[in-house]
């Protein structure tokens, strides 16, 4: 409320100090070696900002950036352009929470049949719980990239791609979708080899998944990546699985 001015005194200019707390975050993200910040005080008016006394205390750090976070930031690294296989320019990069509408866009517009194959069960719409479970992940345990189409006023969702980390920290199960209406154009392979990229990078051991035996394109997909296929004999079910340093095998 104070910010907001009161009496003679103007409103604070609050664009200005979300940028200072912007900038502060991502120093102190860049920087392990900050141990203690103290901006005190910091004057903000209409036109301008500043930092009438600060502290800041330096330890020297082993572990690097972004490492020493706890929750870790959203990993722009693995932002990237590609081309699909009719020519189209993606943008492929990290989920982000904000991506909730779209990514309801893209759910709304699958298959019953592509729904089936990737849920294994009839869903018609999403509960808000899984909406936040897919879209809001946290990035040590969790890579989810997706395939993006940029128009000049929207986002559209083409396809995403996980690979979810389990407790022993050692193996995780991998999952793909992509609109009904761009499959086979290269998209799948390009969301899934990326993530198995990062899975490995990390130090996974072993990455798998469950497909349905009539999923004739996630099996072709599974076996072109590299992956063992094996059928458990009782569900009929394909499990699908990469071990990283050794030869793939099921
Ligand atoms: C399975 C799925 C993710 C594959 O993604 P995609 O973008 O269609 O696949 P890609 O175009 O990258 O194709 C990769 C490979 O799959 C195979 N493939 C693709 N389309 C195929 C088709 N119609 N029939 C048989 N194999 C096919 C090919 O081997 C292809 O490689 P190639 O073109 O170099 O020969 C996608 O079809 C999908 O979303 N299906 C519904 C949901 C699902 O089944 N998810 C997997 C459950 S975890």
């Amino acid at each position: 409320r104070i910010l907001k001015g009161f009496r003679n005194f103007l409103p604070a200019n609050l664009d200005l100090l979300e940028e200072i707390l912007i900038r502060v975050s991502q120093l102190v993200t860049d920087f392990p070696e900050i141990e203690e910040l103290d901006i005190n005080p910091l004057i903000v008016t209409q036109n301008n900002i500043c930092a009438a006394d600060a502290r800041i205390l330096l330890k020297p750090s082993e572990i690097v950036s972004p490492h020493h976070l706890i929750i870790s930031s959203y990993p722009n690294q693995y932002e990237a352009d590609v081309i699909a296989k009719d020519g189209e320019k993606i943008f492929v990069r990290p989920i982000r929470t904000e991506d909730a509408p779209i990514f309801i866009e893209l759910f709304e517009s699958l298959s019953p049949r592509s729904i089936y194959l990737r849920f294994f069960s009839p869903i018609k719409s999403l509960r808000h719980s899984m909406i936040v479970r897919f879209t809001q992940i946290d990035y040590d345990r969790e890579t989810a990239l997706v395939a993006i189409r940029k128009t000049d006023s929207k986002e559209e969702m083409l396809g995403v791609a996980r690979v979810i980390v389990e407790r022993n920290g050692k193996e995780a199960e991998f999952a793909v979708l992509v609109r009904d209406n761009l499959q086979g154009k290269g998209i799948g392979a390009e969301l899934l080899g990326r993530c198995l990229e990062i899975a490995k990078s990390r130090g996974l051991e072993k990455v798998w998944g469950l497909v349905l035996p009539e999923n004739t394109q996630m099996l072709a997909l599974g076996r072109k990546l590299g992956f063992g296929v094996k059928r458990d004999p009782e569900s009929g079910d394909y499990q699908l699985t990469i071990h990283f340093g050794k030869a793939a095998s099921g």
